[in-house]
């Protein structure tokens, strides 16, 4: 009798799932490390419950490089995912050529324009519409770093670049590799604009915003190349070619003191089971403890032919929004909800940190998109800024005038 009435439940269930018209999302995404996938899954986790199926589409590969290849050539052949991985100007790119579908309603209903700060909600917008659904706010000057390392070596946490050099120094003479780095044209972007940052917001502002050819030129510019080509002398010789996840683990194992990096860092660190304040710290980049380079991670919803597959991306997008999905989503990913007035309790210090540090810079001016993480400019000048920073990271011969005057002619060329 109980078996009957089990079998007739599970039929009642698949019939309300159907004439709920679960439809499919197929997503395309990179987020394929351990605390990346613990993060996605629980989106997947949501649309299930809701009877839809997800259809997973992820591209290996760290800030979204190939990811972004794979997009174009589906949505050139005309079958783009119902929902993508896109952030910042790109949104904006994609719009341009009519991709994207429309979530106002979802919007409206959700009210997006005042549970989101506002340079999150702009940055949703195409031409005024919703086109995509933000999942969290990344902050990306950061430095981790392994508490047993520094003490052992008798070094302190840098607070200048230049005392970065002289701490890097004391845990080389330790037999610790200083700098976890991964040599890839983002992760050496990455730290290339922390060090850019310490000049101040409206130098960063004029660099990788404003693109000013004088900025480009000045002789700031030609300090942060030379600190930047510095720090190599504190990676080791296994640094090439190194996903960001292998190197954030070389500063779990206590083989390295420190990594630049954004707070997706953070997610491995939870993954591996390890606690902030405890097994590893969370400081600002040296010099922009007053700064915050944001990067806003985002599902860009793409046309999608038939009703239930519509209703499904409709859904997709609610979901994002909701208390539930930003908090669990967020705890996993070591960002900090994209949605405003949330419960802190659940997070720890560095994210109540990155909480504090957003609004505070928000009302400074000190609030700057990332160029490294593609929400500064159009996605020809950040891969033009990328090629000049990458090469010069890795040719002994370049010197730091002749850097500035490629990147000032590279992104002149890519405007
Ligand atoms: C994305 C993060 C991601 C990181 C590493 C960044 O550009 O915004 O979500 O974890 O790249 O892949």
């Amino acid at each position: 009798m109980k078996k009957l009435a089990l079998s007739l439940t599970a039929v009642a269930i698949s019939i309300s799932a159907a004439t709920t018209h679960a439809g499919e999302v197929e997503v395309l995404h990179w987020w394929t490390s351990g605390g990346e996938a613990a993060s996605i899954n629980v989106l997947k986790g949501l649309m299930e419950e809701e009877g839809h199926t997800w259809k997973d589409f992820a591209v290996a590969g760290g800030a979204g490089e190939s990811a972004m290849t794979v997009l174009k050539s589906r949505a050139i052949s005309g079958n783009p995912p119902a929902g993508a991985q896109i952030k910042g100007p790109t949104i904006q790119e994609w719009g341009d050529l009519g991709f994207l579908s429309n979530l106002d309603d979802v919007a409206k209903q959700g009210e997006w324009d005042s549970v989101l700060p506002q340079v999150v909600s702009n940055t949703m917008k195409h031409e005024g519409h919703y086109v995509a659904a933000p999942v969290n706010v990344h902050r990306v000057n950061w430095l981790w770093a392994n508490p047993e390392v520094f003490r052992k070596s008798g070094a302190s946490i840098p607070s200048t670049w230049k005392q970065f050099i002289t701490e890097a120094d004391k845990i080389k003479a330790a037999g610790f590799t200083p700098l976890a780095h991964g040599g890839q044209a983002w992760q050496d972007a990455t730290l290339f604009e922390a060090i850019a940052l310490e000049k101040g917001s409206e130098f960063y502002y004029n660099a990788f915003v404003a693109l000013s050819d004088d900025t480009l030129r000045s002789d700031d510019m030609v300090d942060v190349f030379r600190t930047f080509k510095k720090t190599r002398d504190y990676v080791d010789t296994g640094f090439s070619g190194r996903d960001w996840n292998i190197a954030t683990s070389m500063v779990i194992n206590g083989d390295a003191a420190m990594q630049i990096m954004g707070d997706w860092a953070k997610g491995e660190f939870t993954a591996a089971g390890k606690k902030a304040g405890i097994d590893y710290v969370c400081f600002p980049a040296p010099g922009t403890s007053d700064m915050f380079t944001f990067n806003i991670d985002s599902l860009a919803m793409f046309k999608v032919k038939g009703t239930d597959n519509q209703k499904a991306q409709q859904d997709l997008a609610r979901l994002i929004l909701e208390p539930e999905f930003q908090e669990t989503f967020n705890l996993n990913k070591g960002s900090i909800p994209a949605r405003l007035n949330m419960s802190r309790e659940k997070f720890d210090s560095c994210a109540h940190s990155s909480m504090d540090s957003f609004l505070a810079s928000s009302s400074t001016g000190n609030l700057l998109p990332s160029m490294a993480h593609g929400m500064a400019a159009s996605s020809m000048v950040q891969g033009a800024i990328y090629d000049v920073v990458t090469n010069y990271f890795n040719n002994e011969s370049m010197t730091a005038e002749e850097a500035v005057d490629k990147l000032a002619r590279a992104v002149k060329a890519s405007m």
